[in-house]
């Protein structure tokens, strides 16, 4: 049964005075910690933001020309561009020169946001840029970094501090798999020789897939937290949001062929729900989610990427493995980074898009 909730004024609150002077809008809904007897806790200073009822009154205003060609301002909220309006947002992309980070890059700068993209090589960084960067209404800036360190991360927050007074969409998207092992056994002596004795499969490959794959995400959001913060006092609430790269290789029950790749998209999984968890603890104005793709081509899954930093998989490799038969496309991921980058009422969750991978694969506990 929901709970019972006193009953409000019918009064927009952008209409009636606020305790604390102008600078407060409807939009700038004190932050409240989930405990119901705490007192609310407001942080400032909020800029004051546009009251959605004046706007929408003020549409009504419009003359009968304007009038004739949106003839029901009923549903002006439910454009496109407005239920994925990424224009003006300030985003950063980890591992934006290929593959799936590219994707998001694009996703996001066509759609007007201004996309800061890092990675370890700056010709890939730069060649995305030259690519991809022209004549569109958001931008792709290049910085390079590598994120598996916290003094790089460090360099990083304030090398965006100082462009920026906020950043609205952080994307923790790089990602590494370091070796693949033969799995499928006769005998306890086979399967112990294929896992343990392969020279390649070592203590420090497991702890260097992870740290690629999880504390960096943990160090990235906690590092731009306070910028992440800020973005909704910038865009009429439009709370900061992070997306992890995890995988569906954090979901199946199968190792694909790669335990400490797999474990660490687990532990990714649940770190997502942990933070999300903890940021709303805090009171923050920040949100936490987590795309599982499937198989996309990048220079993980496809060796190498050609002179527009694309990479390609063979349709025809996936038609029986995958119930799609195919593997995911740009613009099956696209997609589902502007969904993840703008629904304000997702948060601690894991979105697979995977062609239906997890659905014949098997997914663990
Ligand atoms: N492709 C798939 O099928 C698939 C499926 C599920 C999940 N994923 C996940 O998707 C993410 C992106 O991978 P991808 O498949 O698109 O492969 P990718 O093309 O290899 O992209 C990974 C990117 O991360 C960057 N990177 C790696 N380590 C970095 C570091 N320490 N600092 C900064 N940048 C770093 C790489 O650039 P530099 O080497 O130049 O630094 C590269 O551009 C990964 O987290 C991966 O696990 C991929």
């Amino acid at each position: 049964m929901p709970p019972k909730l006193p009953l409000r004024s019918i009064t927009p609150s952008c209409l009636q005075p606020s305790p604390l002077g102008s600078a407060i809008s409807i939009f700038a809904t004190p932050v409240r910690k989930p405990t119901l007897s705490r007192p609310a806790r407001v942080e400032g200073p909020v800029t004051a933001a546009p009251c959605r009822l004046l706007i929408l009154n003020n549409h009504f205003s419009t003359s009968s020309a304007a009038m004739s060609q949106n003839n029901n301002n009923n549903n002006a909220d439910f454009k496109l561009e407005k239920l994925f309006d990424v224009k003006g947002k300030v985003a950063l992309i980890t591992g934006g020169g290929s593959g799936i980070g590219l994707m998001a890059t694009q996703a996001l700068a066509t759609n007007g946001a201004k996309v800061y993209i890092v990675g370890r090589t700056e010709e890939k960084l730069q060649r995305v840029a030259d690519v991809y960067g022209k004549d569109i209404p958001g931008e792709i800036i290049p910085l390079t970094a590598d994120v598996s360190k916290k003094d790089e991360i460090k360099r990083l927050v304030s090398e965006v501090s100082s462009r920026e007074k906020f950043l609205s969409i952080l994307f923790n998207n790089a990602g590494i798999s370091l070796n693949t092992q033969q799995t499928e056994a006769k005998s306890a002596e086979e399967m112990s020789a294929n896992l343990f004795d392969d020279p390649d499969e070592t203590f420090e490959m497991w702890t260097d897939t992870y740290r690629t794959n999880v504390p960096q995400q943990f160090f990235m959001t906690t590092a731009f937290l306070p910028l992440l913060n800020a973005a909704h006092r910038h865009h009429d609430n439009f709370s900061g949001v992070v997306i992890n790269n995890s995988s569906i290789s954090g979901i199946v029950k199968t190792s694909q062929h790669h335990y400490a790749y797999n474990a660490s998209k687990a532990a990714s999984i649940h770190l997502t729900t942990m933070l999300a968890n903890e940021i709303v603890q805090n009171g923050l104005r920040v949100r936490v989610n987590s795309v599982a793709p499937g198989v996309f081509p990048s220079e993980m899954t496809a060796g190498e990427s050609d002179e527009k930093q694309k990479s390609h998989i063979p349709r025809e490799k996936y038609e029986s493995k995958v119930p799609a038969a195919r593997p995911g496309e740009d613009r099956d991921m696209a997609n589902a980074i502007l969904f993840l980058a703008t629904n304000q009422y997702l948060n601690g969750q894991t979105v697979p898009v995977d062609g239906g991978y997890i659905l014949s694969a098997g997914s663990g506990p």
